[in-house]
């Protein structure tokens, strides 16, 4: 006979758990199964099969039976020289980006002192923060374009002295780079350590990594999740060696995998299948927005991104995002995520046939929640 299910009693679980993580709701990632997946920023590419056999031959060689090597020095070494990055700067890789940015939390937290992004934004600068025990603070971007508010951002600088300010360049979820002159600004006046965060890097032409070294607390993070690879959880962050080398204290040993180590040095390798399938979706970006654009019920914002937000008719978001799913095509519905997001879309580019469906769907949903006005019009003539 198997013993009876032990749970602990509700109170212990409140005593012991931190208050603001029982506050909390679990990071939700939504079931796509059999669904056209535009919801989490993903390259829709996969690899032709003689690559694929290629790699997997790589893999043949890889120890499955020996721990990682802990710098992931060859794989450094190919991030290097692929992405360019500064000789003198010193490199740090993570379990995707997300796990830099929980070491860069790490690595500061002491009570009382804070963390600044910009809002709306990638939600994990606050997640992160807050399971490190850092104050948040979020400065608004301007409405309705989402540029940066410099004054309200300069003044929060100066009011909050954050140890950390997160700049996601182009930003998450609105897709639009920043000035890069208020940047600047923000770097020179930053009392801690200013991160940009790249995770878009390849689909815009602007970034700050070939500036590093011309502020002592500008870092640059990247990831390789949305040019193709994020199924192998790699992120990198590079910036003067000094930080560099405090930072990686607190990275847990043998953070990057033995796959994902072997996997990336080749995937980095093939440099013309990435880039064509970078421009693809750039090409893929301009097509689907121009299409938005013509779509009435719906008002998209431009995107140096791989993905495109837009605005719905007010409060109709939810039943767009639902009738979209009842279609097969799985999008992130953002209404209600913050106040400047309100009845927002967020759209990732797909292959030119997963837009396309998600275009015919989107214009079926527009037309089935139009129907649902006439109706609740008539409903209200009626009674
Ligand atoms: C701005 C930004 N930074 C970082 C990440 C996380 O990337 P990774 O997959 O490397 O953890 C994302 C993911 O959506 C993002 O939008």
């Amino acid at each position: 006979m198997s013993a009876p299910l032990s749970h602990p009693p509700a109170a212990q679980v409140t005593d012991l758990i931190r208050p603001e993580l029982r506050a909390l709701r679990a990071y939700h990632v939504p079931d796509a199964s059999g669904l056209i997946k535009l919801d989490a920023m993903e390259n829709p590419y996969g690899w032709p099969a003689p690559l694929q056999a290629d790699w997997l031959e790589t893999l043949r060689e890889v120890a499955l039976n020996r721990y990682p090597d802990p710098q992931g020095r060859a794989l450094q070494a190919t991030l290097r020289e692929v992405m360019g990055i500064p000789a003198e700067m010193g490199l740090l890789l993570g379990n995707g980006s997300d796990e830099l940015i929980q070491m860069l939390a790490l690595a500061v937290a002491v009570p009382g002192r804070r963390l600044l992004s910009l809002e709306p934004g990638f939600v994990m600068y606050r997640l992160i923060g807050l399971f490190a025990g850092l104050d948040y603070v979020g400065v608004p971007l301007r409405a309705p374009d989402f540029a940066l508010d410099l004054d309200l951002t300069l003044a929060a600088i100066e009011a909050q002295r954050p140890a950390l300010i997160f700049i996601a360049y182009p930003n998450n979820p609105t897709g639009n780079l920043f000035d890069a002159a208020a940047i600047e600004q923000i770097i020179a006046a930053a009392p801690g350590l200013v991160i940009i965060d790249e995770a878009y890097a390849p689909f815009t032409d602007a970034s700050f990594l070939p500036r590093l070294g011309e502020w002592s607390n500008l870092l640059v993070l990247r990831t390789v999740s949305k040019m193709g690879l994020a199924g192998l959880r790699l992120g990198y962050l590079a910036g003067p060696r000094p930080w560099i080398e405090q930072i990686d204290k607190v990275r847990l040993p043998y953070n990057i995998n033995v796959l994902t180590q072997a996997s990336a040095i080749f995937a980095l390798r093939q440099q013309a299948l990435l880039d064509a399938q970078t421009t693809s979706i750039r090409h893929g970006r301009s097509r689907l927005l121009a299409a938005l654009r013509d779509l009435p019920g719906v008002e998209p914002w431009p995107s140096e991104a791989n993905f495109i937000l837009m605005r719905t008719a007010p409060g109709r978001a939810d039943a767009l995002f639902d009738g979209l799913r009842a279609r097969g095509v799985l999008i992130k519905n953002l209404h209600g995520a913050h106040p400047q997001l309100a009845d927002c879309l967020r759209v990732t580019v797909g292959t030119p046939e997963e837009n396309a469906a998600l275009l015919g769907a989107l214009a079926k949903a527009l037309a089935e929640s139009a129907g649902g006005d006439v109706a609740a019009a008539g409903a209200g003539r009626e009674g």
